[in-house]
């Protein structure tokens, strides 16, 4: 019978444990702040920005939000960033993705400080983790290595194969898992012969963004699934990269979709919010 990995449960623990450590703070008359930018009206960013609100309104962190209107200029995003950075009392600055077209993403990503980018998507914040400094990690990836540590399934020394080579879960999960000792595959949308080469993870990551993409003839028996695609189907069911009924019999643990990876997303946005505050209190 295969593990079912429960993310809901875990996240849950790791923001019990933040809101111990942010009541701490509190005590020593810190407070932990993150402020979240949202450009326009996407409905599925709203829902995002709202979900990490009321993580931050129950571990105790105080959160900030701008809601600025679709035609918000590049200027204007990167002097509101410029305050925010500036700015003693914000410790994490967020701006929610996808922005408007006409705005420059790399730019506005680059503006945040380094020191601030509780999303890990700062070119330093990556530089910072594929030479193995501490920094800021992107919180999927993070997400995933604090899910396999608490089921205490080690890396050291696995195939670890990497479905999927985003800047934002791919390649940071690449690193991360060759920080934990694990030799590490990354297949792509030009990988040739791609069940040959899942076939030898001991561990599957699968981010492509394809529903029900990674099927039996994909997994090795035995092997640990890591699903973090989310789609909703034709009857409004959601799903993820993997077909978790196809697989379910062969391997020894999964992630399920939903309840997976995604709930550990906001979690370890959480801690990095936390992890934010150490300058202050050393
Ligand atoms: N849009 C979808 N996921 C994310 C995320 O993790 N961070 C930001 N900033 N935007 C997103």
């Amino acid at each position: 019978m295969a593990t079912i990995i429960d993310g809901k449960k875990t996240s849950s623990e790791i923001k019990d444990e933040l809101k111990e450590q942010v009541e701490q703070l509190k005590e020593k008359n810190i407070e932990v702040c993150l402020c979240v930018i949202q450009v326009g009206s996407d409905p599925a960013s709203a829902i995002y920005v709202n979900n990490k609100k009321k993580a931050c309104e129950y571990i105790g962190i105080k959160s900030l939000s701008y809601e600025l209107p679709e035609d918000t200029t590049q200027e204007h995003l990167l002097e509101l960033i410029d305050k925010l950075n500036k700015q003693d009392d914000v410790h994490g600055i967020l701006v929610q993705l996808p922005i408007p077209k006409h705005i420059d993403e790399d730019r506005i990503i680059q503006a945040i400080s380094p020191n601030k980018d509780v999303d890990g998507f700062h070119p330093q914040s990556v530089g910072r983790l594929s030479i193995g400094q501490k920094g800021f990690v992107s919180c999927t990836p993070a997400g995933i290595v604090q899910l396999l540590k608490r089921y205490n399934i080690s890396m050291e020394g696995k195939e670890c194969v990497i479905v999927g080579r985003s800047n934002i879960v791919g390649k940071p999960m690449a690193m991360l898992m060759l920080r934990e000792n694990a030799t590490v595959t990354i297949c792509h949308s030009r990988t040739k012969n791609l069940a040959e080469v899942t076939k030898r993870a001991d561990i599957l990551i699968v981010a492509i963004g394809k529903a029900k993409f990674i099927k039996n003839e994909h997994v090795k028996e035995g092997a640990v699934v890591i699903d973090v695609g989310m789609h909703r189907n034709e009857n409004n069911k959601l799903c993820g990269d993997v077909d978790y009924d196809d697989v379910i019999d062969k391997v020894s643990a999964i992630t399920p979709v939903p309840g997976g990876v995604g709930p550990m997303t906001i979690a370890m946005l959480m801690y990095n919010c936390v992890e934010s505050m150490v300058p202050a209190t050393k």
